[in-house]
């Protein structure tokens, strides 16, 4: 079989491989569809520290279920499915509350075992998801950045009566953003991002306002209105963000963080106690793909209006170029293999 290998850091080569066989409670799925992410590129690139090399990457990947391993009695060939990449020990404290998500043992297939990009896959049978019928294949590959905005809504109870500013319209801003919309129907959402093509994204993708902050001041364009964000979601990433939405917050307003910058904020205590704010993080997901796939079927969300490419997997490396190069014109880059 062919797989997309980084060697080591910018190498990207297509190698061939042993067909790897299912071990015990293990599937193997024959890849159809997959989605290239920012950790792709990052791993690719040498930005990511958990990586380790030579690595297959891809954690966003749907196929079909070809051969299963020994112990497997829920799962059979022939059987679409996509693919949980988190991978935890089931014992420990964080897997005990329910936070499969930070095990202490945590593997994310595609970053510390070999994932999604190649024509077959083996994995732990139990993140093997089938995926229902009226659920097309692209969407199949959608499940899992969605269920990263599953993950960060998860955590903060939206309701109707929130005002929801998010910073940011790349994949993920998007996919909270459909999330807070229509699966939570909060009352308000507010997008801001340095994008005017991505902006238009949001607004395809349910936004009530969206703001260029890089040409305007948020600040001043909230305060004008009136409106104080009850919650905000910070799907940009970048450390000087937490302080703003600390400021721009209503008082009682929950606060999300999705970034693994290791630069320091700068944060000034009065204005998160003075206004009792929480502050959560999300990271990757929860046992949140049945709750997606349930989005899906339910036809709550739309995993199209984020698929901007497609590429066949032998062109990989223009793919993944694009996708870093051209912000205005991609978000979801898929590739095909079949
Ligand atoms: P992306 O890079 O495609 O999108 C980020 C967007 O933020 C861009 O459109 C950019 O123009 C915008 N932006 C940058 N600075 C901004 C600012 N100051 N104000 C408003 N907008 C700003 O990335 P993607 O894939 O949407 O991911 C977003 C972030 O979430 C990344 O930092 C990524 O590392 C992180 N991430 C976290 C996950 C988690 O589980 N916690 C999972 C996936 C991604
Ligand atoms: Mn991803
Ligand atoms: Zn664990």
């Amino acid at each position: 079989m062919k797989s997309v290998v980084i060697k080591q850091p910018n190498e990207l080569i297509i190698e061939e491989r042993p067909l790897p066989v299912p071990g015990m409670n293990e599937v193997r799925v024959k890849i159809s569809l997959a989605g290239i992410c920012g950790s792709d590129s990052h791993i690719y690139r040498g930005h990511n520290p958990f990586a380790k090399y030579p690595r297959v990457i891809g954690h966003e990947f749907f196929g079909v279920i070809d051969a299963i391993g020994e112990g497997v009695t829920d799962k059979s060939p022939g059987e679409r499915v996509c693919v949980d990449p988190v991978i935890s020990c089931g014992h420990c404290y964080p897997c005990s509350i329910g936070k499969p998500n930070v095990c202490t043992s945590l593997v994310v297939l595609g970053v510390h075992r070999d994932g999604g990009f190649s024509e077959y896959a083996v994995v732990p049978a139990k993140n093997a998801w089938s995926v229902p019928q009226n659920v097309s294949d692209h969407h199949a590959v959608m499940v899992e950045p969605f269920t990263i905005a599953a993950n960060v809504t998860g955590q903060v109870n939206p309701g109707k009566e929130d005002i929801a500013l998010i910073y940011g319209a790349g994949p993920m801003g998007l996919t909270t953003l459909q999330a807070l919309k229509n699966v939570y129907q909060v009352k308000q959402v507010i997008v801001a991002d340095r994008i005017n093509e991505r902006l238009v994204m949001a607004e395809n993708s349910g936004a009530d306002w969206v703001i260029n902050n890089g040409e305007h001041d948020l600040s001043t364009l909230l305060q004008e209105k009136g409106i104080k964000p009850t919650l905000i979601v910070d799907a940009a990433c970048h450390p000087s963000i937490l302080q703003e939405a600390i400021s721009l917050a209503s008082p009682a307003a929950r606060i999300v963080l999705m970034g693994f910058s290791s630069e320091p904020s700068s944060i000034i205590q009065q204005g998160i106690t003075g206004k009792e704010i929480s502050i959560y993080s999300s990271r990757l997901n929860a046992n949140k793909f049945p709750v997606v796939l349930d989005w899906l079927q339910k036809g709550l969300i739309d995993p199209d209006k984020l698929i901007t490419h497609r590429f066949n997997y032998q062109q990989v490396t223009d793919a993944i170029e694009l996708f870093e190069k051209d912000q205005k014109s991609c978000c979801k880059v898929l590739l095909t293999f079949n």
